[in-house]
C-alpha cells in the first residue's frame, strides 16, 4: 500500500458512482413546432454533436448573459442566420451598436441606422418641412429605391395610375 500512495484505491462502488450510465445528450432531432431540423448543430468539447433547439413547444424564448466582449453578439448573429434555413423564415434585429451589421449586409440585407445623428428616430419623415431635411430624404428614398427596386416598382405600378385617375 506504501508504494501507491498516488494511486488511490478505488472500490467497486466508487468506480460504479463514476460509470456513465447513459449516452451524453445530443439535444433534439428535430424542431416540432417549426416542423424541421433543429437551429443548428454544434462541435462539442467530447465526441457527440449537439443539436441546437431554442423551441420548448411552441415557445422559442432564450436569454444569452455573459462578459464583455465574451461573444454574444456574435452567437445572436449566428442564431439569426441559422434560422433562414426554414422555409418562409424573417429575420428583423434590432441592433445594438451595429453588432449585426456584417452578418446583415452579408446576407444581402438592409440595415438602417436610426440613431446616426445620437438620437433614436423612428420617423425619418418626420422634419420633412425643413429644406435640410428633406435634401437628406430624397437622397434616403433614393438609396431605398435603388437597394430594392422590385418592391418599388410594385408600388410606383400600383401608385401611378391611382395617381392620374386623380389628376383626371
Ligand atoms: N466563437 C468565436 N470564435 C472566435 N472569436 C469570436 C467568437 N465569438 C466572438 N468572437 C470575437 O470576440 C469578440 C467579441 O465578440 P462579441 O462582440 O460577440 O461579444 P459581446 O459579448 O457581444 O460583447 P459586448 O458585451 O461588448 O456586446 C469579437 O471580436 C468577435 O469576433
Ligand atoms: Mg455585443
Amino acid at each position: 500500500m506504501l508504494g501507491q500512495i498516488g494511486q488511490p484505491l478505488v472500490h467497486t462502488l466508487n468506480l460504479a458512482h463514476l460509470m456513465p450510465l447513459s449516452p451524453v445528450w445530443a439535444g433534439p432531432a428535430r424542431n416540432a413546432h417549426l416542423d424541421g431540423p433543429p437551429l443548428l448543430l454544434a462541435e462539442t468539447s467530447g465526441s457527440t454533436p449537439f443539436r441546437l433547439s431554442t423551441h420548448v413547444g411552441d415557445v422559442g424564448h432564450m436569454l444569452i448573459v455573459g462578459p464583455t466582449g465574451a461573444g454574444k453578439s456574435v452567437l445572436l448573429a449566428l442564431l439569426a442566420l441559422q434560422f433562414r434555413r426554414y422555409a418562409g423564415a424573417q429575420v428583423f434585429v434590432f441592433d445594438k451598436g451595429n453588432s449585426t451589421r456584417a452578418a446583415v449586409l452579408a446576407m444581402d440585407g438592409t440595415h438602417h441606422v436610426l440613431g446616426a445623428d445620437g438620437t433614436l428616430a423612428f420617423q425619418p419623415l418626420r422634419g420633412i418641412d425643413d429644406p435640410a431635411t428633406r435634401s437628406w430624404a430624397a437622397e434616403w428614398i433614393g438609396a431605398l429605391l435603388v437597394h430594392d427596386p422590385r418592391r418599388w416598382r410594385a408600388i410606383l405600378r400600383r401608385q401611378v395610375p391611382q395617381e392620374s385617375k386623380e389628376m383626371a
